[in-house]
């Protein structure tokens, strides 16, 4: 495909399924709950829609355990009203995404019902090793969610590995039955009309070989010799050239650990084998790695994250803009403030939409919706966070441990949609599968519907500013004044218009700094979180966008 580039205009939202909009009442969000928001999507200026697994699937990891790749879950809505979404999403000018989890499948997937009896072809559909002396596992690899990344299985008097739950065995990419496989259900997609795929984990679908012991990684045990596996490129390349590169479609890969420079290895322009990737760095400026290993905000590493990733794909490659999706907890409950839960909002997102790059919006954030806070830790769902739970440090109080839940799991942000201040925030009129966050009577979208000076409403003007400028698209981006801890300033340049933004972090009044070569004198001020605010003081959480032109 020459010089596609209609990704790179666009602006994507993310779905994740369960918890969207149910449409039939049985307390699950479904296809036809998405049918009736598409226009709602459209509003926000998206016309992208990335879907989180929809699939058939026992549910171990919320969809991403799939027992059938060529079919849609039933309790979706099944195939016609996928077909439905689709075609809407379609008339409505937009595109549409799908997740492909092909690094792992559920247990229950036929795949590994056969391969675990050795019936072929599906004998070597995972990575099956036979018991170590006494019975001991193949190797020291941890599971990313926590205990050993083997299990054993009886019926076939062996290990199997999984990098995730024990519900997700790994596939063996090296059969070249498995990656003809992958390329099958590539094509029914794609022939079906679906403009691209979201690519889970796919930076580990390369194992190496012999699958030695770990010695390095002190967490994650096992990653060095799966995360960018010797064959990843190849057999990526070999789905490009046999698949993709014979359809107008994106790609974006989800990638672990991953540095820029490691990145053009897979989105150069010049000879990558996929459009995009998803990268952690941004999601590691309160932590080291992974949410589980909490530590102070810090802006500094928010801006070195960002630039890095600016500076070092400009011209070679195309940036993924995100702060949330479903495995991380709400940003502003992280990086912003719940006490300036408005303000704190449009700072964040003025401080990724401006970026040269895609944006993607995950479900919620767009209104703001914070984290979730429950109780007791038997209301949590997500299979990570009960295993993390089950092996936490006991010598904590119930509180602390508790409290650890609130601030690293995946179910914080995973609560039902805010629709309205209606039973259940108008997700369901049956009863939710899920918690609602108990602040729904006053954060819902019909609330922010009606107030224009709503972070739903600002969201749509920034996304349409991002729509009209050239320079947003287009424009070379740098940092300013790097080494403050407070605000984040960068501008944008392209032939003929200038773009300076402003983002304070700040809980309290702060000075507002303009780096040399931008008279604001004769800028237009043409996005501000604060109406009226023009004078060089930012009042908490305040951003500005000016132009030149
Ligand atoms: C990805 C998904 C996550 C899932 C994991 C295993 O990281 O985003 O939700 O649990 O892969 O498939
Ligand atoms: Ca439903």
């Amino acid at each position: 495909m020459e010089n596609k580039r209609w990704y790179k205009d666009m602006v994507f939202y993310q779905i994740w399924p369960r918890s969207f909009k149910d449409g039939n009442g049985d307390g699950m969000g479904d296809l036809w709950g998405v049918l009736e928001k598409l226009d709602y999507i459209k509003s926000l200026g998206c016309d992208g829609v990335w879907f989180s697994p929809i699939y058939p699937s026992p549910g171990a990891d919320c969809g991403y355990d799939i027992a059938d790749y060529i079919d849609i879950a039933p309790e979706f809505g099944g195939m016609e009203a996928f077909k439905a979404v689709l075609e809407g999403v379609h008339d409505r000018g937009m595109k549409l995404v799908m997740d492909l989890v092909v690094n792992h499948t559920s247990d229950e997937h036929e795949w590994f019902q056969k391969s675990r009896r050795r019936i072929e072809p599906y004998t070597d559909y995972y990575i099956w090793r036979p018991a170590k002396q006494n019975g001991k596992m193949p190797n020291n690899w941890q599971s990313n969610f926590e205990g050993p990344a083997w299990e054993w299985d009886e019926v076939r008097g062996e290990y199997y590995l999984h990098l995730f739950a024990v519900k997700q065995p790994d596939l063996n990419m090296d059969n070249p039955l498995v990656r003809e496989e992958v390329k099958k259900i590539m094509k029914f997609w794609l022939d079906m009309g679906v403009d691209g795929f979201r690519e889970d984990v796919i930076t580990y679908i390369s194992k190496k070989k012999g699958l030695p012991d770990d010695h390095l990684f002190p967490i994650y045990k096992g990653m060095p010799h799966y995360n960018h596996g010797p064959h990843v490129h190849e057999y990526l390349e070999e789905f490009k050239h046999d698949v993709l590169d014979h359809y107008d479609c994106v790609t974006l890969a989800e990638a672990p650990l991953v540095s820029p420079k490691r990145a053009l290895e897979y989105i150069d322009e010049e000879n990558g084998q996929i459009d995009m990737m998803i990268q952690f760095q941004c999601q590691c400026a309160d932590c080291l790695f992974t949410d589980w290993l909490p530590t102070k905000f810090s802006l500094r590493r928010l801006k070195k994250a960002f630039s890095d990733w600016q500076y070092k794909l400009e011209g070679r490659s195309w940036n993924v803009l995100y702060l949330e999706n479903h495995d991380h907890p709400r940003i502003i409950s992280r990086y912003g403030s719940e006490k300036f839960r408005c303000e704190s909002g449009k700072t964040l997102a003025v401080s990724y939409l401006f970026q040269k790059g895609t944006p993607f919006v995950y479900q919620g954030q767009e209104i703001g919706m914070l984290n979730w806070r429950p109780s007791s830790p038997d209301m949590y769902e997500d299979v990570h966070t009960k295993n993390h739970y089950a092996n936490s440090n006991t010598k904590h109080t119930q509180e602390e441990r508790l409290r650890k839940l609130w601030r690293s799991s995946r179910d914080s942000a995973r609560t039902p949609v805010q629709w309205d201040d209606s039973e259940n925030a108008g997700f369901t009129t049956g009863t939710p599968w899920f918690y609602v966050n108990e602040n729904y009577k006053k954060i819902n979208v019909a609330a922010e519907e009606k107030d224009p000076d709503s972070l739903l409403n600002f969201y749509r003007k920034a996304i349409a500013l991002r729509k009209s400028l050239k320079v947003v698209r287009e424009g070379t981006y740098k940092e300013h004044f790097h080494s403050s801890s407070k605000l984040y300033v960068y501008s944008r340049e392209c032939a003929g218009q200038k773009l300076l933004v402003v983002c304070s972090f700040a809980d309290k009044d702060i000075k507002m700094k303009c780096p040399r070569g931008f008279d604001l004198s004769n800028g237009k001020l043409i996005l501000q979180s604060h109406n009226g605010s023009c004078d060089d003081m930012l009042k908490p959480y305040e951003s500005r966008v000016y132009l030149w032109e």
